[in-house]
């Protein structure tokens, strides 16, 4: 299907415009919480020596605001250089999937949040077939709706659901031909070893039948520019990290104090991540149903690694888990890269 085809069939009257199909593979959030999935893996993370907790927590409706607010502010690069290089590199990218023989593909946005991304994307893949999955669900639904608005005639399945213990993707999504997608650096909140667990899971075909990987992601550069875009002078970014703290409270039935806790940005060079903590600001103690903590002034929440990679250590990765072609293309800087991959 054309690209022409999706946009000129537009409808006469809004409500002619159809519901995409949402399938919410979460269940429902308050079901997690009654198996107790949630509850003992935020326990977990909560009472270990050095606390530490998923920044997959970060995105309830809030958090979810609150990460589009950062994509636009001026120190968080990110977003606007890769969408840079989708656009000066649109031609090429396009070709580079049309030799990969992908016909009416299917595109799988991972992480796909407002899904603006994939929008822009939409003339260079043409999809017959839009997948956007994401650990937010109601925001993801509202998303998509909007994507149908743009392109009534798109076959939309959208999926709620968290992939970052593995990806099962409901019987909805064809098997042919699929493009996954996963730009803005988010393989970089893995760790290196889950990252290349993921993408060999990505790249095996006899399971996913997949043709290919189109990836954003972030690149080493200097301290001061990865540690502003972590740490950004509205506050955003803190506020973004505190608000993880509410979604523990509202999850958990905790009684954090997010004024009690200090956003934390710094780059770790040895590890080559960002890492993000919530530091108390006091001594202080924290209760929820069953269990309590004490922390110390100083001490600290570990809350998030954003892994930056250079060219060639990301080249290796994906050739490690099984791609066999991957080219790239990157902004004047050499500040983020755009890699297809395919299997
Ligand atoms: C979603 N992810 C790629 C973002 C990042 O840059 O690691 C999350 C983020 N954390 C703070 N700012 C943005």
């Amino acid at each position: 299907m054309k690209i022409n085809d999706l946009l000129f069939k537009l409808p006469s009257a809004a409500s002619s415009v159809p519901t995409p199909r949402f399938i919410n593979l979460r269940e429902s959030e308050s079901s997690e919480l009654q198996t107790g999935s949630i509850a003992s893996e935020l326990t977990q993370g909560l009472t270990a020596q050095s606390a530490a907790l998923s920044p997959k927590f970060f995105y309830n409706t809030l958090g979810s605001k609150l990460f589009e607010a950062i994509t636009v502010l001026d120190e968080y690069y990110p977003t606007r250089t890769e969408a840079g290089i989708f656009q000066a590199a649109s031609t090429q990218i396009a070709s580079a999937l049309a030799q990969t023989g992908l016909n009416d593909p299917c595109l799988i946005d991972l992480g796909a949040g407002n899904c603006a991304k994939a929008l822009a994307l939409m003339p260079v893949i043409t999809p017959r077939q839009y997948v956007p999955v994401d650990i937010s669900a109601d925001f993801l639904r509202d998303a998509a709706g909007q994507v149908q608005n743009s392109f009534p005639a798109l076959d939309i399945v959208g999926v709620g659901m968290d992939f970052s213990a593995g990806l099962r993707l409901p019987d909805e999504v064809q098997l042919h031909d699929r493009v996954y997608f996963y730009p803005g650096s988010s393989l970089g909140n893995f760790q290196p070893a889950q990252a290349l667990a993921f993408l060999r899971n990505i790249a095996d075909k006899a399971q996913g039948k997949a043709r290919g990987l189109l990836l954003g992601i972030d690149l080493v550069k200097d301290t001061a520019t990865l540690e502003a875009a972590y740490d950004d002078a509205l506050g955003v970014t803190a506020a973004f990290n505190k608000n993880l703290l509410r979604n523990v409270n509202e999850l958990l039935a905790a009684d954090f104090d997010v004024r009690q806790w200090k956003h934390v940005a710094v780059f770790n060079a040895e590890h080559s991540r960002i890492e993000m903590h919530l530091e108390a600001l006091s001594d202080l103690r924290v209760t929820w149903p069953g269990h309590s903590r004490h922390f110390v002034a100083g001490e600290r929440i570990h809350t998030e690694s954003s892994y930056k990679y250079t060219v060639e250590s990301m080249t290796d990765l994906l050739k490690q888990a099984g791609f066999s072609q991957v080219r790239h293309w990157t902004d004047p800087q050499q500040w983020f890269a755009v890699f297809w991959a395919a299997a």
